[in-house]
C-alpha cells in the first residue's frame, strides 16, 4: 500500500513541476535548460586563455536558472558574478545551493531586459531565439567597448561573430563569441 502512495505522491510532484514550468513559460517565453557541463571547458578556456580576461572581471548570466554557469565560474576563480532570473523556483534552488557552497555569487530575481548591462565585462546568454532580437537591440546600446558576449546555440542578431566554436559536431551546436569594439 505504501508503495502505491509513494508512486501517487511522485506523480503529483511531477504534475506540479510540469504545471509550474508551463506557467513560467507562459510569462517568460523561454524554457529552462541548463548549459551542459561539457560546454564549460570551451567557455572558460576562451575567457581565460584566448581573451585573457581577469578573474576580477564582472560576469553576468542573463537568465541564469539556478546559477550553474556562475557556480562554475566561481569554482574557476572568478569573483564578480551576477545572474538575473525570473523563475522563483530556480532562484530559490540557486540561493539554497549558494548557501551550501558558501558562494558569493549574486542571484537576483530581475528581468535582465530592465537591467543596466553596460557594467559587465562578460555577458553569458543561453536563451531561445524568440528572446534574442530585443536583447540584441539592448546590447547594441549598452554593451561596453571591450566586453565579451558569449552565446550558446545561436547567433546574436546584428552582431558580427568574433569566434565560432563548434561545441557538438553531431548536433551542430555552436558557441558564439562577440568582442565589442
Ligand atoms: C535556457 S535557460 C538557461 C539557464 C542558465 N543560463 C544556464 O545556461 O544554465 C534560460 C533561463 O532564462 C530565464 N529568463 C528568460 N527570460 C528572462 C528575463 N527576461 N529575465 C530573467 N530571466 C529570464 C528563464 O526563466 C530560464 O530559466
Amino acid at each position: 500500500m505504501l508503495v502505491y502512495y509513494g508512486i501517487f505522491f511522485f506523480f503529483v510532484l511531477v504534475v506540479i513541476f510540469l504545471g509550474y514550468q508551463m506557467i513560467v513559460y507562459y510569462f517568460v517565453r523561454v524554457p529552462y535548460l541548463g548549459t551542459p557541463k561539457e560546454r564549460f571547458a570551451l567557455i572558460f578556456d576562451y575567457i581565460f586563455k584566448q581573451e585573457k580576461i581577469k578573474k576580477s572581471a564582472k560576469l553576468v548570466d542573463l537568465g541564469c536558472g539556478y546559477g550553474r554557469v556562475l557556480f562554475e565560474a566561481e569554482h574557476r576563480g572568478m569573483k564578480n558574478l551576477t545572474g538575473f532570473e525570473l523563475s522563483p523556483l530556480y532562484l530559490w534552488w540557486g540561493k539554497l545551493l549558494s548557501c551550501f557552497y558558501q558562494s558569493r555569487v549574486r542571484l537576483e530575481r530581475k528581468n535582465f531586459m530592465q537591467e543596466d548591462l553596460s557594467v559587465y565585462d562578460v555577458i553569458y546568454i543561453f536563451l531561445t531565439s524568440n528572446a534574442l532580437p530585443a536583447l540584441s537591440v539592448k546590447l547594441k546600446k549598452e554593451a561596453k567597448k571591450g566586453a565579451l558576449i558569449i552565446i550558446l546555440g545561436q547567433k546574436l542578431p546584428n552582431f558580427s561573430v568574433t569566434k565560432d566554436v563548434v561545441a557538438n559536431v553531431k548536433k551542430n551546436i555552436h558557441l558564439y563569441f562577440y568582442k565589442i569594439s
